[in-house]
């Protein structure tokens, strides 16, 4: 198959998943092409048999190409197999009103445009404050503090579950 592993990002974690994935796809022997969405403008989608996208949360919204992206494709998206990764520090945790916004987060996604993912899976980030400005390093570090005290607020830390990765993205490319 044909497949399209289309990402956005703020620091650079997603892409580091959706090269991982593509990897991983491109071993079990399709052929993949791998693109930051904010440059999708000319993307023909008929080219593909399935579309892999994955965006970040970022104050509790996905990056904007992501939205501009799926909201032109909305239709060729539909009616292809997709799988979205949702990716975030709130899926980290184990806090029931941090999934109730993932889920919020999610369904604004598809209101706005029109799209609706065949499957969808919430993966953690990571907390990268070497990326950081001042202001985000404050605010993160706030955040980390709370949700998992044990973390070392200056080296940061990749909550990514990878095996778990791999085996979402095996079991979908089967499906
Ligand atoms: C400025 C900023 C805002 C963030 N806002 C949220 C948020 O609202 N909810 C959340 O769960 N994670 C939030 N995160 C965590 C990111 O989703 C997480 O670090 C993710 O790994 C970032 O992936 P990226 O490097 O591909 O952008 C935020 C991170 C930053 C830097």
């Amino acid at each position: 198959m044909k497949i399209l592993v289309g990402y956005g990002t703020g620091e650079g974690h997603t892409r580091r998943i959706a090269r991982h994935v593509a990897d991983l796809t491109v071993a079990e022997g399709h052929s993949v092409e791998l693109l930051n969405l904010a440059d999708a403008e000319g993307l023909d989608l008929a080219r593909f048999d399935r579309a892999l996208l994955a965006a970040s949360v970022h104050v509790n919204h996905y990056q904007r190409a992501l939205g501009t992206f799926a909201a032109r494709e909305a239709s060729r998206l539909n009616a292809m197999p997709t799988l979205f990764l949702s990716v975030s520090l709130a899926a980290a945790g184990h806090d029931d009103e941090d999934w109730k916004g993932l889920e919020r987060i999610l369904a604004d996604l598809e209101a706005a445009t029109g799209w609706t993912p065949g499957r969808v899976s919430q993966i953690a980030g990571a907390f990268r404050p070497e990326r950081y400005d001042v202001f985000r390093r404050f605010v993160m570090r706030r955040i980390i503090a709370v949700k998992d005290p044990k973390a070392d607020l200056d080296a940061g830390k990749d909550y990514t579950d990878w095996p778990a990765l791999d085996a979402l993205v095996h079991d979908w490319l089967q499906s």
